[in-house]
């Protein structure tokens, strides 16, 4: 087992990243205050996982929530089933919530555990690469809005985030490609080095072997945890986190929620964020290939939906959550390795980059 920390002062919590960590009640028991606990989960991954969760929590009262399965029920109306469980089985303000699933529960959980009683613990079992590498870690949570993805939410970060590598055997192969998605953004933001070894072992991480998926995921979480440690709120450097996104967010808004995966949606994204940095003339024209053919390779989508004009795009990252004063600002690339927050690129050019991806 490997063990990440998230620096947050008082608030700092560990990452547990291991083969076999849902046998291991020692890991998840010290971050328990009280004598309850409710976990919650879908039905895709309750027949799956939720026992042995259920197991290692011998002796507390356990409540259990299952959500229907789909980023289509990460709204308000579905997150009021886990208040009712809550309420109906009085949990109090000692209670501890579980979220056991992908980065929908695990947003859904985060932000039930953020509002119910003004704010309870909650622990992150993450079970899709995607949220092992990302969601699980960060504290930030929340829902969809029909007229805007994650727009209402909170930061509230989990006590302790377990990773077990071994329930990613049972992720279909499109979910596994998704969560490769948000790994190679940690390459393309922060460390060259660990671009360069995700083009050499690309197939071993699709192949799920252990090592190179341990090692991926985390690598993954050590960068995550030191730009979340820098700036927990997002008040400058978090942002870079979004690389793809607001390009990524107008693509799943426009085409329904869960038709995309996020995963998918964040890949053309990064792909067109790379695209408008060569125009910029920030980055190397061969990078541009060099990335599309690394995506193609994990099997991510590489050019944006047909039906989607360049002005419908505009008017979707109109309203990303970086815009500031009415200006919106991108996550844009100055080398592999190193991301910028910027609002210095020509709308020319950013229309191109969205004809052209
Ligand atoms: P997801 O939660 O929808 O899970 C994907 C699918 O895999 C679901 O059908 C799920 O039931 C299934 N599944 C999960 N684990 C499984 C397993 N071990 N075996 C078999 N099936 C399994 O999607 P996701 O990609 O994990 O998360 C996407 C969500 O995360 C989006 O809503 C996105 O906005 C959010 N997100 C949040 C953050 C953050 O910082 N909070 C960061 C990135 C993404
Ligand atoms: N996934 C973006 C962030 O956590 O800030």
């Amino acid at each position: 087992m490997h063990t990440v920390t998230v620096d947050l002062g008082e608030r700092s919590y560990p990452i547990h990243i291991g083969a076999g960590l849902l046998a291991q009640p020692e890991l998840i028991r010290p971050h328990i205050a009280g004598s309850q606990v409710c976990i919650v989960t879908n039905e895709t991954i309750a027949p799956l996982y939720l026992q042995r969760v259920v197991q290692l929590l011998d002796g507390l009262q356990v409540s259990t929530v299952v959500l229907p399965d789909g980023e289509a029920h990460k709204t308000l109306t579905v997150l009021n089933r886990i208040y009712d469980q809550l309420l109906q089985d009085r949990h109090n303000r000692t209670t501890t919530l579980i979220a056991l699933g992908g980065g929908v529960v695990g947003d859904m959980t985060g932000y039930a555990a953020a509002s119910y009683q003004r704010g309870v613990d909650f622990i992150q079992i993450p079970t899709t690469l995607l949220s092992q590498v990302d969601s699980s870690v960060g504290g930030k949570t929340g829902v969809n809005h029909p007229l805007g993805k994650n727009m209402i939410g909170a930061f509230h970060q989990p006590n302790a985030v377990l990773i077990d590598t071994e329930v990613l055997n049972t992720l279909p192969p499109r979910e596994l490609s998704a969560g490769l998605a948000e790994v190679i953004k940690y390459g393309l933001i922060v460390d060259e080095d660990f671009y360069a070894w995700l083009e050499a072992n690309l197939e071993a991480l699709l192949g799920l072997e252990p090592e190179a998926i341990a090692m991926a995921i985390r690598r993954s979480c050590e960068c995550k945890a030191e730009v979340v440690a820098a700036d927990e709120r997002e008040g400058g450097l978090r942002a870079i986190l979004n690389l793809g996104h607001t390009f990524g967010h107008a693509i799943e808004t426009a085409q329904g929620y869960g038709n995309w995966l996020h995963g998918e949606a964040v890949a053309t994204g990064m792909l067109m964020a790379m695209d408008l940095s060569v125009r910029e003339g920030f980055v190397p024209a061969p990078e541009l290939e060099r990335l599309r053919h690394l995506l193609e390779r994990a099997g991510l989508p590489v050019t944006s939906p047909a039906d989607m004009t360049v002005d419908q795009f505009l008017s979707l990252m109109a309203v990303d959550k970086k815009v500031l004063d009415g200006q919106l600002r991108l996550v844009l690339l100055e080398s592999v390795g190193k991301a910028i927050v910027t609002k210095r690129f020509s709308l020319e050019h950013l229309r191109q980059t969205i004809a052209a991806i």
